[in-house]
């Protein structure tokens, strides 16, 4: 399963190729990239936002530039929503029109086991027990849930701006399903802006794991 099957079809999905990882950003994009980044930094970057245009292009749009704004989030043109992942030499761009998707939020990880400490930041006590507990035993879920967190931000970012911690969100995986819920507990939650509970899915393959989170539109 890859990042296209865990969207709706409402959402482009562009996924690296080859090339995409030596082409130039545009100039508006590059000039929002610091000048001491590192030639790894440059080289997401850069395959970040080719997927992007590429993403555009297959929803009908011009490839426009996609500058980092505060915080390093993508800054998308007016009406479309959209979100950037990558990881090793995998990258993924999803995008979508307002009217379709509120907001959406990918994430892809490599498929490695989080040492204690960074498990323990992620994963609230009763995920811990969910995973530890006969629902849980493959794949290796702390990833998952840290990988579904990661989406969430994405998605929660642009809606509400400001910060959310891994243990503002408490994730259920259906593992039969494929898919997530994801309950905003943080007390500077905004229902007005994104619903306490969202829905997403994961895929897991030996190399990966990818998550998506969708906000609908009203
Ligand atoms: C921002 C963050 C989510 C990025 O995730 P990551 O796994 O480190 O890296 P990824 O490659 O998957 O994603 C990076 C991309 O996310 C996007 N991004 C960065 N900050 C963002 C934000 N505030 N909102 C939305 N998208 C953001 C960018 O497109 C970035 O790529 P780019 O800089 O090349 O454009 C992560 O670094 C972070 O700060 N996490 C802490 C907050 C959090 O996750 N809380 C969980 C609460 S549920």
């Amino acid at each position: 399963m890859c990042m296209r099957d865990l969207l709706p079809g409402a959402v482009a999905v562009a996924v690296a190729d080859a090339s995409a990882w030596t082409e130039e950003p545009l100039p508006e994009e590059a000039a929002t990239l610091s000048e001491r980044a590192v030639p790894a930094r440059q080289r997401e970057f850069r395959a970040g936002r080719a997927c992007a245009r590429r993403a555009m292009t297959a929803l009908g749009l011009p490839p426009v530039p996609v500058p980092a704004g505060r915080d390093r989030a993508p800054l998308w043109p007016p009406r479309i929503v959209g979100s950037i992942s990558h990881t090793g030499d995998y990258c993924a761009a999803a995008v979508a029109r307002s009217g379709a998707v509120r907001s959406l939020g990918i994430d892809a990880e490599d498929n490695l086991e989080l040492d204690e400490a960074t498990r323990q930041l992620v994963c609230l006590p009763e995920e811990e027990e969910w995973w530890r507990g006969p629902g849980g035993s493959e794949p290796y879920w702390p990833t998952v849930f840290f990988s579904a967190k990661e989406s969430v931000y994405k998605a929660w970012f642009p809606l509400v701006g400001g910060w959310l911690g891994f243990h503002d969100v408490r994730v259920e995986p259906d593992p039969r399903a494929g898919t997530f819920t994801a309950r905003i507990l943080a007390p500077h939650r905004r229902p007005d802006l994104v619903p306490d509970l969202l829905h997403g899915r994961f895929a897991v393959s030996p190399d990966l794991v990818r998550t998506a989170v969708v906000v609908p539109a009203d």
